[in-house]
């Protein structure tokens, strides 16, 4: 374990307890954790499954997935985030690290890497963490991974300026992570250390972790950034004309990296 300690930034930004409320605070934590319920459980190859998620933080999807009548393991290396986990009727909450999973191999139907892949700088090791879920996936099951895409730090400067969100990142800083996909915002409020893919790259590492084949979906899409999207997801019929439109393009090949988020799914063989 100490040989996958999480990078101390890393660490000391998510002991500060975000995680907890993200998802339901404000218009865009409500549309990502819509999104993300939504593609899985069109995904999920079953009712009743084993679900390991890895990198669950606080629980926000394993509570809704032990719920919906899954058997659900959540792993994560912040030590405030398993025992806000382990307290869900429901889940088992484990620390450890996507590098080196803390389970017996053949053993979920379904593992969710929903954070891990865009902490972890190096491709290495991003192809490491997709093995471990690999190899604790069944035959039949579904590895699915949520990345942060290329746009999103140059597209979240633009909007946080747009909207008066207080941050202190320069506008080159937001230009070099278009161009170059390392984040790097120590000691900041909007984020931390991250890697941001192309889709290409995701699937290319997918690929060298043996998982063949998977099918991409833009999370939120380029309507994720429009600075009003409060009105839009307090309005019903608002919403579900949103909801209607990102279902009909989140494949789309042209428009898969204009969304802050990218799930990339892969089926194993029965
Ligand atoms: C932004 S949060 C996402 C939480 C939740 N999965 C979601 O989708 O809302 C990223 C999570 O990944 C976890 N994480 C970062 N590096 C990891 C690693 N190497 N192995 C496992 N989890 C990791 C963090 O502790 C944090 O809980």
């Amino acid at each position: 374990m100490d040989q996958w300690r999480l990078e101390r930034e890393i660490e000391a930004y998510y002991e500060r307890g975000g995680e907890r409320e993200r998802l339901l605070k404000n218009a865009r934590g409500r549309l990502e954790f819509t999104r993300m319920q939504d593609l899985l459980r069109r995904n999920l190859p079953g009712p009743g499954l084993d679900v390991l998620d890895v990198g669950g933080a606080t629980g926000v999807h394993a509570a809704w997935l032990a719920a919906d009548g899954h058997r659900v393991t959540l792993v994560d290396p912040v030590a405030s985030h398993v025992a806000v986990a382990a307290e869900l009727p429901g889940v088992e909450a484990k620390t450890g690290d996507a590098r080196d999973l803390p389970c017996e191999n053949d053993s979920f139907d379904a593992v969710l890497l929903m954070g891990p892949l865009y902490h972890l700088t190096d491709r290495d090791q991003r192809v490491r963490a997709l093995r471990e879920a690999r190899r604790v996936a069944r035959s039949g099951g579904v590895v699915a991974a949520v990345t942060i895409n290329r746009t999103a730090g140059w597209c979240d400067w633009l909007l946080w300026n747009a909207e008066g969100t207080a941050h202190s990142i320069s506008a080159a800083e937001s230009l070099r992570t278009l161009k170059e996909g390392d984040l790097r915002y120590f000691e900041q409020d909007v984020f931390t250390t991250a890697y941001l893919h192309h889709p290409g790259e995701v699937a290319a590492e997918f690929a060298d972790a043996g998982l063949a084949d998977p099918v991409q979906y833009a999370v939120q899409g380029f309507p994720g950034y429009i600075p009003q999207l409060e009105a839009v997801i307090d309005d019903q019929e608002a919403r579900d004309h949103l909801l209607e439109g990102l279902r009909v393009l989140e494949s789309e090949p042209s428009l898969l990296g204009a969304s802050n988020h990218l799930m990339t799914v892969a089926a194993l063989p029965a």
